[in-house]
């Protein structure tokens, strides 16, 4: 077990990768056994060590990074550009791979006559991606089953998250252009930083060792 001075806080995402990324923290000297019991509670501390983990939504990690509810958390790069929240990306984890990508039907054809509809829930992404390209779109923004969008006709193609490739295969889509490679990465609130640099900078080496 490593001790910390300082009492850290840290938000992991709920659900699977969170899991998994607690198992690292546990790896790394920051056990904390009560979180594996089932429960429906949210916050588990061990104060021997000085450390408290919440479980919160993945989408919300980096908002309790950036206004400071929590020192450090894990959350996707995904969200971090998406939203660009005001934080120090510290290492990327190697975990929760997957890729930012356009999809559509197979036999889509651009017709550049006309903006091209996108379906995303990654506004941001997107806009800067055509943009980059000089291509005029229209986003629809959605919140989740994007994959029905372009074979409804809502949309002409998708940018969404591939990971397996499976989801888009069962409905007749495909992978057009691949946007950027996304995985965990372990982010940090600016002040907390500075002010528990010895802590949080240990937290980093000896996750860095884990990964080793
Ligand atoms: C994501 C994404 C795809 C799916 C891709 O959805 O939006 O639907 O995973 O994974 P695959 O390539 O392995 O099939 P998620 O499960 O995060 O839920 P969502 O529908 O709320 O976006």
């Amino acid at each position: 077990m490593n001790q910390l001075t300082q009492i850290i806080n840290v938000a992991l995402p709920k659900g699977r990768l969170g899991e998994k990324v607690y198992d690292m923290f546990e790896a790394a000297g920051y056990p904390c056994p009560s979180i594996k019991e089932d429960s429906r509670k949210l916050i588990f501390e061990n104060a021997e060590i000085g450390i408290r983990y919440f479980w919160v939504k993945p989408s919300d990690v980096a908002i309790y990074v950036e206004r400071g509810a929590a020192d450090i958390g894990v959350a996707g790069k995904d969200i971090l550009l998406e939203y660009s929240p005001d934080i120090y990306e510290l290492l990327d984890l190697n975990m929760g791979k997957c890729r930012m990508a356009v999809a559509g039907k197979k036999d889509f054809r651009d017709n550049t006559n006309r903006p091209l509809r996108v379906a995303t829930k990654f506004s941001n992404i997107a806009l800067d991606y055509y943009n980059r390209k000089g291509r005029d779109i229209d986003i629809i923004k959605l919140q989740g089953s994007i994959e029905l969008a372009p074979i409804l006709g809502l949309s002409d193609v998708i940018v969404d998250i591939v990971e397996t490739g499976t989801t888009l295969k069962e409905n007749n889509l495909e992978v057009m252009e691949t946007i950027v490679p996304i995985s965990a990465r372990l982010i940090s609130n600016k002040v907390s930083f500075k002010f528990k640099n010895y802590e949080i900078e240990s937290i980093v080496k000896n996750m860095q060792q884990v990964m080793k």
